[in-house]
């Protein structure tokens, strides 16, 4: 009897879904990455903590994979790096998902912790993903590396720490990257600096009340990076798209930044950049990182 002995769902006798069915496997997709991921257990069920990786990874593969079939449709061997990239979940479920059938194209993996990049070369060497490399550096670090191709198609940096990001962005810039794929982690930089003329801004203007907690000031401090972050692209010559990653349930760290080069540098972005920077006194820090020269 079909689904006899299976657990029922809504009360009907509709089989509860596979394994396949709720992880949304693709056909062909590697079972044995997604136990190396500990996505999938030994046994090849599934890990509900990891799950919450792995929907991030699917949301952020709706956004790229459009990309790279662009990129690549003229025969072009696409290349993206992926800075913070951690125990390189992204980097691997997009080789696994786009890059392995296109038989063309390379991933490169940065990150600062050695025994990560370790792990994800030996993975990427037991599963044959040959064109996926792993550099033990910082994001800064790598955009200096000879050794690195002079140009990048896509560059993505999902929660890299702090300033990384920002390093990150630098990356795409010096690498003429088609498009950035940027969800931006925690931020202190901003607010350390909001925090040090604090008494001065809340004697000059009203609206430094928007940072007088220190909880807000953190707060302020994420969403003003982020702001500052968009400009800057803008003003570089992208097209930038601000949406959701996932619900915040998944994660609180949820901002996904898509940039798009589209060369239309824009004027009015770099004017709103320099002055939103010198309303929050944060011009003389900071002007340097968004491309506001020293002085200008
Ligand atoms: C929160 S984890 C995210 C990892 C991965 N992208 C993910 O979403 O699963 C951030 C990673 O960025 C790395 N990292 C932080 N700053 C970095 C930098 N400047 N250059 C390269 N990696 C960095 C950390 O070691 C860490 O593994």
């Amino acid at each position: 009897m079909k689904g006899a002995g299976r657990t029922t769902r809504g009360g009907t006798n509709a089989p509860a879904p596979s394994v396949a069915e709720q992880l949304e496997l693709r056909p062909g997709q590697s079972l044995e990455l997604l136990k190396a991921l500990h996505i999938l257990t030994r046994d090849g069920r599934i890990n509900q903590d990891s799950r919450r990786k792995l929907k991030q990874v699917y949301h952020l593969f709706q956004f790229i994979e459009p990309l790279l079939q662009e990129l690549s449709a003229d025969g072009h061997a696409p290349l993206l790096a992926d800075h913070g990239a951690g125990k390189s979940y992204l980097g691997f479920i997009l080789y696994d998902l786009y890059f392995r059938a296109l038989g063309r194209g390379s991933i490169y993996g940065i990150e600062t912790r050695a025994p990560l990049v370790e792990a994800s070369q030996e993975l990427a060497a037991a599963l044959g993903f040959e064109r996926m490399h792993f550099l033990n550096m910082s994001v800064a670090e790598s955009a200096q590396l000879a050794a690195m191709p002079e140009r990048f198609d896509i560059v993505t940096a999902l929660h890299a720490c702090d300033t990384a990001t920002d390093d990150a962005i630098a990356f795409g810039l010096q690498k003429r990257a088609r498009a950035m794929v940027l969800v931006p982690c925690c931020q202190a930089e901003v607010a350390a600096c909001l925090r040090q003329t604090k008494a001065l801004q809340l004697a000059r203007t009203p609206l430094a009340e928007l940072w007088r907690h220190p909880l807000h000031t953190r707060e302020l401090g994420s969403q003003l990076t982020n702001v500052l972050r968009c400009l800057y692209l803008e003003a570089s010559g992208y097209q930038v798209t601000v949406t959701e990653l996932v619900g915040w349930e998944h994660s609180m760290k949820n901002e996904l930044i898509i940039a798009r080069y589209t060369g239309q540098k824009k004027r009015s972005a770099a004017e709103r950049l320099r002055a939103i920077l010198a309303e929050f006194g944060l011009l003389e820090a900071l002007g340097p990182r968004f491309g506001v020269p020293q002085g200008a």
